[in-house]
């Protein structure tokens, strides 16, 4: 079978690194088409030059990068540098990268290859605010018919929210963009906080990718080690939750998670919960169901793939 196209639109962020890391590892069963960037953890500029960083790394400098939004639709833009770090990459070496950024903006190139695509074609892998991919469809709403699915990282449930009581960050950072990729009609798998808070980055776990050896692993167990000390201090936990990357790890082993299927709507209104999502997960309402929300996750299984797969760079 030939590999499934991806396009990763992301606001790297150490997790969202190892996403594009975890998917550039994976070319039997992934195509990374493109990499669109988003303001979100860090400023846009910074989002783009990461996400290059992580190709000159992955010594894959021909996935080409565009840089999108560099604000939400309506609301101001936040960040998150007190967990990330000023450069939203902390903990490893940073260079000048030598992968071009893309002169096209990210959401023309994401209107461009959606609309030249067959139906069902193209899968999204969103790990940031949902900016981008919701100014691609509300500029052409067409275009959703080549989305074969969109695999994306955000929202809370059981877990509550990690940037307020109600929300999670990449939700709440644009929660107008999510309520429109959340009503969009296409299949929605998503990966939010009551998954990605099972799968800790331990010292075990991130020495054991340390010991691989090589420039990808090295990169990944330097921005680990970083990510580390805010979170296990914040929720007295043994490791960091690594969010992201199980966007990807779901479409290489989905036996890896517990899914079901549910309706998700998106809080657009309320200051207090700005960005809640409301997962209906016992089926309480009429609400038609929209998404497939990922509950539980096999933890050892996942940085079982993710070590073996960061082996092979
Ligand atoms: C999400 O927010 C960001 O800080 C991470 O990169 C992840 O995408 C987790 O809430
Ligand atoms: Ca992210």
């Amino acid at each position: 079978m030939s590999p499934r196209p991806i396009i990763i639109d992301c606001d790297p962020g150490q997790d969202d690194a190892v996403a594009l890391f975890l998917a550039m590892s994976s070319p039997d069963e992934l195509e990374l088409i493109g990499i669109t960037a988003v303001a979100g953890n860090v400023p846009l500029r910074l989002t783009e030059r990461n996400a290059r960083v992580m190709c000159d790394v992955a010594d894959r400098r021909d996935i080409p990068v565009f840089a999108g939004a560099e604000k939400p639709l309506i609301r101001e833009a936040i960040s998150a540098e007190y967990i990330h770090g000023e450069t939203g990459i902390d903990g490893m070496d940073i260079f000048d990268p030598e992968t071009p950024l893309q002169s096209q903006h990210a959401v023309a190139y994401l209107l461009d290859t959606l609309g030249a695509a067959a139906p069902s074609s193209i899968t999204l892998v969103p790990t940031g605010p949902l900016t981008n991919i919701a100014a691609a469809i509300v500029a052409d709403p067409q275009i959703i018919e080549s989305i074969d699915e969109i695999v994306l990282m955000g929202g809370a449930m059981r877990e509550g929210g990690n940037r307020t009581p109600s929300a999670e960050f990449n939700i709440l950072a644009d929660p107008h963009a999510a309520d429109i990729v959340f009503s969009c009609g296409r299949p929605l798998t998503v990966m939010g906080l009551d998954v990605s808070h099972k799968v800790l980055s331990t010292p075990e776990r991130v020495g054991r990718i340390g010991d691989l050896g090589n420039a990808v692993a090295e990169a990944t167990a330097g921005m680990l080690s970083f990510f580390h000390r805010y979170d296990t201090e914040k929720y007295d936990s043994p490791g960091t939750p690594l969010h992201d990357p199980c966007t990807v790890a779901y479409l290489l082993r989905p036996e890896l998670f517990k899914l079901k299927l549910c309706n998700i709507a998106i809080e657009t209104e309320s200051e207090l919960t700005m960005g809640h999502t409301a997962v209906d997960f016992w089926h309480v309402t009429e609400r038609p169901h929209n998404a497939n929300w990922a509950f539980d996750i096999d933890a050892d299984g996942f940085y079982k793939l993710l070590t073996e797969r960061l082996a092979r760079f």
